[in-house]
């Protein structure tokens, strides 16, 4: 046969319009597609028969039963079978039941939305009316952009957490995670940092939070940064799936106004109920854990989500992220908070004890670090901050010793410095969201320090010890 008669040229526009007409019905956008039969249903996730050639990993697929039309994601793809875990709780499914394929999850986010608080799957929450859809069409499962053409984190900002300004100050485009056991105060911290003015929108996943608190946060702190803020709510009763989509479809919102070249910050709350609902699904779908019962793929899962926050490319805005990650039983080396820390450009440490002497927010300045603070500080700051960690540190290993009566002042210049000015650094470092936001942190620190003889001040920093 020769072939050279079924190049495109040769083709009669009928057959090129043929070739259109299939391309279109190919793509998962449209809606003849592939379609299989439930095979096996099982707590957790039900399996498919008849898709296993044309659905990839993570795409979603429809259920159609008597109550309607019920999206799952695909967790596990084997020669005939596939895997799916169902996105609400409790839908009816029954074998022989018919299974379409959707392809990716994609959002339209537009200007619209800020305001408004939505679910997992962008349908509103707050009772205020339909959202409108942006024209652009995105994947929530979209990856990063590539290191080589982001801009490079060089602008600091200021958040008005007095304790964060000071001894880890933060720069547009970075990751920060905040760590702590449960209840120490990391949601309320984060609810102080998301009045931060630097940004142009807020966008918010609250994940696996109790109801209660989701109104809280939202109407109470946000404040006036409300009209410029999303919040993507998935409670702790809904399914695992909805908890693990709803930092993707948050990031996915703030990556449409970064594209816009607009500052965003996210904020995730939190990391770890991310984990947790992967761990749920992962376990439904058959796949054996790793480390204290996480499989492997929430270690891949979560670079993935935090890569996408960042500096966006030329022309673009950024992405500040703030997480924070529940810390089990206090452990600071569980598994997820180990792989956070290592992908994070900043940590900061939340300390139960400094809760309980009633020290909030309970931030513990030595432990906790920003990677990035050398360029937000100027030299005069960075210098004076190392002398305050300094003071700080003298005065927390000496506190037995002057519990027990053995500190004699004279004794030691530094430790009576300390002891001097460590009550007064602590006491400008409380602040409650009450508080009235800190404009000048070093300003106010300085102040303070006047009010007390012979103080250091960033325009006068002490020397450093020899
Ligand atoms: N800056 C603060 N000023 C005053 N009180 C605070 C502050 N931060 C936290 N608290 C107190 O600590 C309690 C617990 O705080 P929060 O809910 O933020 O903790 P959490 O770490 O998010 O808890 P969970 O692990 O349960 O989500 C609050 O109800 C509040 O009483
Ligand atoms: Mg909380």
């Amino acid at each position: 046969m020769n072939t050279t008669l079924l190049t495109e040229d040769a083709l009669s526009p009928k057959l090129t319009h043929l070739g259109d007409l299939a391309k279109r019905y190919a793509s998962p956008e449209f809606s003849v597609t592939h379609g299989g039969r439930v095979h096996t249903i099982a707590a957790g996730h039900y399996t498919v028969r008849g898709l296993s050639r044309y659905v990839r990993l993570g795409e979603f697929v429809a259920h159609k039963s008597a109550t309607g039309i019920h999206l799952g994601e695909v967790v596990r793809v084997e020669p005939d079978l596939i895997y799916v875990c169902p996105i609400e709780p409790g839908e009816p499914i029954g074998i022989h039941d018919v299974v379409i394929r959707k392809g990716a999850f994609r959002i339209s986010p537009s200007d619209g939305w800020c305001g408004r608080t939505i679910n997992s799957l962008c349908e509103p929450i707050d009772g205020l009316g339909p959202i409108t859809e942006g024209l652009e069409r995105r994947s929530i499962s979209n990856t990063a952009p590539p290191s080589m053409t982001r801009q490079r984190v060089e602008n600091g900002f200021k958040t008005g957490v007095r304790a964060i300004d000071i001894f880890s100050p933060l720069c547009l485009g970075q990751r920060l995670g905040i760590f702590a056991g449960s209840g120490v105060g990391k949601s309320t911290l984060l609810s102080m940092l998301a009045r931060a003015d630097a940004f142009d929108k807020v966008v918010i996943a609250l994940v696996g939070e109790r109801g209660r608190e989701v109104r809280e946060f939202i109407e109470d702190t946000l404040g006036a940064n409300m009209k410029k803020a999303i919040a993507v709510v998935a409670t702790s009763d809904e399914s695992p799936m909805l908890r693990k989509m709803a930092p993707l479809t948050a990031v996915t919102i703030a990556e449409h106004f970064r594209d816009k070249g607009e500052n965003v910050l996210f904020i995730v709350d939190s990391v770890t109920r991310f984990a947790h609902a992967i761990r749920e699904v992962a376990t439904a779908s058959g796949e054996p854990p790793i480390a204290r019962g996480y499989p492997a793929s929430v270690f891949t899962e979560l670079p993935r989500l935090l890569e996408r926050a960042g500096p966006g490319p030329e022309g673009a805005g950024t992405i500040t992220a703030i997480i924070s990650i529940l810390v089990d039983g206090d452990n600071h080396n569980d598994p997820i908070a180990d792989s956070t820390r290592g992908i994070l450009d900043g940590h900061i440490v939340l300390q139960r004890s400094l809760a309980e002497e009633g020290r909030y927010p309970p931030i513990d300045p030595l432990a906790s670090i920003s990677r990035l603070a050398r360029k937000a500080w100027t030299p005069d700051q960075e210098k004076l901050v190392s002398r305050l960690k300094v003071l700080i540190h003298r005065f927390e290993e000496t506190r037995d010793l002057r519990l027990i009566g053995g500190y004699r002042p004279g004794a030691d210049p530094d430790l009576d410095m300390a002891v001097k000015q460590v009550p007064i650094i602590y006491d400008v470092l409380k602040q409650s969201p009450g508080d009235r936001e800190s404009l000048d942190a070093f300003a106010d620190l300085a102040g303070a320090l006047k009010a007390a003889a012979g103080v250091p001040t960033p325009s006068a920093p002490i020397q450093r010890r020899a």
